[in-house]
C-alpha cells in the first residue's frame, strides 16, 4: 500500500475554532485570478516562463514592484537594490546563509515570530533578546544589549524585527522609535532585517512607513511577501536592501545553478499585478480581515474577565491577550480545547524562558466573524473559571 502524503501544511481539527494558524482565509485565496493570469501570461510569454529565470528574479515583476514601492513608500529601490525571493522565510534563510557567519550574534525583539527563530538557529546564529512593549521594540533595551555585547568584545551582526502589525502581538513600532532606531542602526553599522510581511493588511488607514524607506542605503534589508496578500503557495516575495547585500544574494551559487527563485510564480504574479487586479484583491482582503478583527475585539471586550489586557492591532492577523498575573496560558490551553477553541501560548514567542507565560496569541485570519465571536465567549468562560 502507498501512504497518502499531505498536500498542505495546515491540519484542520474537526469542531475546533483554531486560532493557532497565521494563515490566510482559504475562501479569500484568489484561485480564479491566478488561473486567469497564468493562462494569459503563458499565451504571451510562453517558453520565457518555463525556462530558468534571471538570477535577480523575473524582470516584469521587479519592474512592477519598483514602480509600486516608489508610489506607496516615496522611495524607489534602484535596479540593484531589489531581488525576488521565495517569501520572507526564504529571504531570512538567504541572509543568514550568505550575509551572516555561524556563531554571529543576532539581536531579536522579544516576543518575536517564533519560526524566524528556528531559521536563524539553523545556521547556527546566537540570538540575543531585546524586549518590546506596547510601542514595539524598546530602544533603551537595544542600546543596553549593544553595550553589553561591546563589553564582551562582540558586535551584533544584525537585528531582526517585525515593526509593522507584529506577529505575535499586532503592535506597530511607534513613529518616534522608528526614527531613533534607524539613526542608531546607521551609527552602529547594524543591519536591520525588517520583516514586513503584513504591510498591505492595514485596517485603519495607511501603514506606518517602512524602516527601509526611512533609512540611508544599506542600513535596512526589508523583506516583503505575497504570502499574506495573494497566496502562500506561490512561494514568492522580494527584498529591498543595500546593493552589497542584494548583490550577494543575486550572485549566490543557488541562483547561478537554479536561476531566480519561483520564476513561473513570479511571471504569473507580474501578469496579475499589471492587470490591476492586485490592488482590487488587497482592497477586498482589508475589508474582510477588518471585519474579523473587529468581531474578535468586540467579543473579547464583552467576554474576557476583568484583569485581561488585549492588544488593538491596526493591521495583520494577530491579537495578543495578557491574562491576569498568575494565570498560565499553557495550563489553560487543554481546557480551552475541550470547549472547542485553540490558541498559541505566549511563551512560544519569547527567547527568554519564563517570559510570556501569562499571554496568548489569537490569529483571526482563518475564521468568520461569527466563529471568532463564539471563540471569544468560550475563552472568556475558561479564563473566568480561575
Ligand atoms: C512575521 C512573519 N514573517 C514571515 C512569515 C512567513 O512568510 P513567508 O510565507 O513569506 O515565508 C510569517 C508567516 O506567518 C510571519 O508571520
Amino acid at each position: 500500500m502507498i501512504d497518502i502524503l499531505p498536500t498542505i501544511q495546515m491540519v484542520r481539527r474537526a469542531g475546533m475554532i483554531d486560532l493557532t494558524w497565521g494563515h490566510p482565509a482559504t475562501e479569500l485565496l484568489p484561485v480564479e485570478e491566478i488561473s486567469r493570469a497564468a493562462a494569459a501570461m503563458l499565451d504571451r510569454a510562453g517558453i520565457e516562463a518555463l525556462t530558468y529565470g534571471a538570477d535577480q528574479g523575473a524582470g516584469p515583476l521587479l519592474d512592477w514592484l519598483r514602480t509600486r514601492i516608489a508610489r506607496t513608500e516615496g522611495r524607489a529601490p534602484a535596479a540593484g537594490e531589489i531581488v525576488i525571493t521565495a517569501g520572507n522565510s526564504d529571504a531570512l534563510e538567504q541572509i543568514c546563509a550568505l550575509w551572516a557567519h555561524p556563531g554571529d550574534v543576532v539581536l531579536v525583539e522579544s516576543p518575536t515570530y517564533h519560526l524566524a527563530v528556528r531559521i536563524m538557529r539553523d545556521h547556527p546564529l546566537e540570538l540575543a533578546p531585546v524586549v518590546a512593549d506596547e510601542f514595539g521594540l524598546r530602544i533603551d533595551a537595544l542600546e543596553a544589549a549593544i553595550a553589553s555585547l561591546r563589553r564582551a568584545g562582540r558586535r551584533p551582526r544584525m537585528l531582526y524585527l517585525v515593526p509593522t502589525f507584529h506577529n505575535p502581538t499586532g503592535v506597530s513600532l511607534s513613529p518616534e522609535r522608528r526614527a531613533v532606531l534607524v539613526e542608531l542602526a546607521a551609527a552602529e553599522d547594524l543591519l536591520i532585517v525588517e520583516d514586513d510581511v503584513y504591510r498591505e493588511l492595514t485596517y485603519d488607514g495607511p501603514a506606518p512607513p517602512s524602516l527601509w524607506s526611512m533609512a540611508p542605503p544599506g542600513v535596512v534589508a526589508r523583506m516583503g511577501s505575497f504570502a499574506k496578500v495573494l497566496a502562500p503557495g506561490l512561494r514568492l516575495g522580494w527584498l529591498t536592501g543595500g546593493a552589497a547585500l542584494v548583490g550577494r544574494l543575486v550572485s549566490s551559487g543557488l541562483r547561478d545553478s537554479g536561476g531566480g527563485t519561483s520564476h513561473f510564480a513570479a511571471m504569473v504574479v507580474a501578469e496579475l499585478c499589471a492587470s490591476g487586479r492586485f490592488e482590487e484583491h488587497v482592497a477586498r482582503l482589508r475589508v474582510a480581515y477588518r471585519a474579523r478583527r473587529d468581531a474578535l475585539l468586540s467579543a473579547l471586550a464583552i467576554h474576557l474577565p476583568p484583569g485581561c489586557r488585549v492588544s488593538m492591532p491596526a493591521g495583520g492577523y494577530f491579537v495578543w491577550v495578557t491574562l491576569p498575573a498568575g494565570l498560565d496560558a499553557a495550563e489553560l490551553l487543554p481546557r480551552a480545547e475541550a470547549t472547542g477553541v485553540s490558541f498559541l501560548p505566549g511563551a512560544r514567542f519569547h527567547l527568554e524562558g519564563g517570559r510570556g507565560t501569562n499571554a496568548l496569541r489569537l490569529a483571526f485570519s482563518l475564521h468568520t466573524p461569527e466563529e471568532l465571536a463564539e471563540a471569544a465567549q468560550k475563552l472568556g468562560e475558561v479564563i473566568g473559571e480561575n
